[in-house]
């Protein structure tokens, strides 16, 4: 009985111990999610038994050692034990009603995480070898950028492109494979505000480690106002050709406001005559402006260096490139 009492209290105290330490190891970052919280609930259960249990194990082994070594001089057998029915009949039951407890308190965690929500805003996920792709069908806006808002949950709508990849924010906890040919789902409810990124979990090919993506959460109101401003630019060629201009470099070379940069401003280009290198003259028309940005070198205009990227044609699709040479038209010096 003594043996019994001491080996408990080693086994409560290393309990306590490891519990405490596996809890403030900080294994998992920060949870952002609602879904997020119920898992973490069960992580804590599960640290918990775990603790639990090698306790169990340690601590008996450590005092067993301890109290029954063999003594100096002492040359005779141990006991002979022929099996204890109601040791194996306990060691039989509780670790039984534990896996089913455990297993009813995963069920109901699951139960939890995969609650629907009628009002749950869809977002559109598409992976491909190496990127990500966001769509909010109601609003027709398309993004390279997660945005969520806080408090409301999103269902996710995942589909592959190519090949198996797995949607995985740490900090919202769950994990969803993208499986080519069938649509799966997942959903998350934002808790806070904040940045985080979208890794892929599925080894998915040479790129697999940089296929990431932006997370934003912001507030309900910020995310309707970047949903209408998308939306207007998703519909409107000169706001989608602004988009490109500040995206895809064109902005670090050509200026607005007339100011004379690496290469022609924008300003006033549209309709005006150019002299080029060779001092032909030519009027700056759909067509010019068209060539200009997929063959740059086959017409610079005089003064300027061929320095413009000569891969604008790969980069930019034919409807970004008039999205563009619409928004240079409406680049005209203001009319006094
Ligand atoms: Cu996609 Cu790994």
């Amino acid at each position: 009985m003594k043996h019994i009492i001491g080996a408990t209290i080693i086994v409560i105290i290393l309990t306590v111990l490891v519990g405490v330490l596996l809890n403030t190891l900080g294994l998992l970052p920060d949870v952002a999610s609602l879904q997020g919280r119920y898992i973490d609930d069960l992580f804590q259960v599960h640290t918990w038994i775990i603790a639990f249990l090698f306790a169990l194990i340690i601590g008996f082994m450590l005092y067993s050692i301890v109290a029954f070594r063999r003594k100096d001089g002492d040359e005779s057998d141990a006991d002979h034990i022929e099996g204890n029915n109601k040791l194996e009949i306990t060691w039989t039951v509780i670790p039984l009603i534990t896996v089913l407890s455990v297993a009813a308190i995963g069920a109901n965690t699951l139960s939890k995480v995969t609650a629907m929500d009628p009002q749950a805003l869809e977002i559109k996920v598409v992976g491909q070898q190496w990127a990500w792709r966001f769509e909010y069908p109601e609003a027709g806006v398309v993004s390279d950028v997660l945005m969520m808002p806080e408090g409301q949950q999103a269902l996710l709508l995942m589909e592959s492109a190519d090949v198996i990849h797995s949607f995985w924010v740490p900090e919202f906890r769950v994990k969803q494979d993208l499986v080519p040919g069938i649509t799966t789902e997942v959903r998350i409810t934002p808790t806070e505000l904040g940045d985080y990124t979208v890794r892929c979990a599925e080894v998915c090919g040479l790129q697999h480690t940089n296929m990431l993506a932006d997370v934003k959460v912001v507030t309900v109101s910020e995310f309707d106002s970047w949903l209408a401003s998308e939306s207007a630019v998703a519909d409107d060629p000169v706001a989608r050709g602004q988009k490109v201009y500040e995206q895809y470099g064109c902005k670090a070379c050509h200026s607005l406001d007339g100011a004379q940069l690496v290469g022609p401003t924008f300003l006033g280009s549209y309709g005006r005559t150019v002299t080029l290198e060779d001092g032909t003259t030519v009027v700056a028309d759909e067509n010019y402006l068209y060539q200009s940005i997929v063959d740059p070198n086959s017409q610079i205009v005089q003064g300027f260096a061929p320095a413009m990227p000569q891969n604008y044609s790969e980069q930019l699709s034919d409807e970004q490139i008039s999205d563009v040479i619409a928004f240079i038209k409406t680049i005209k010096p203001e009319e006094k």
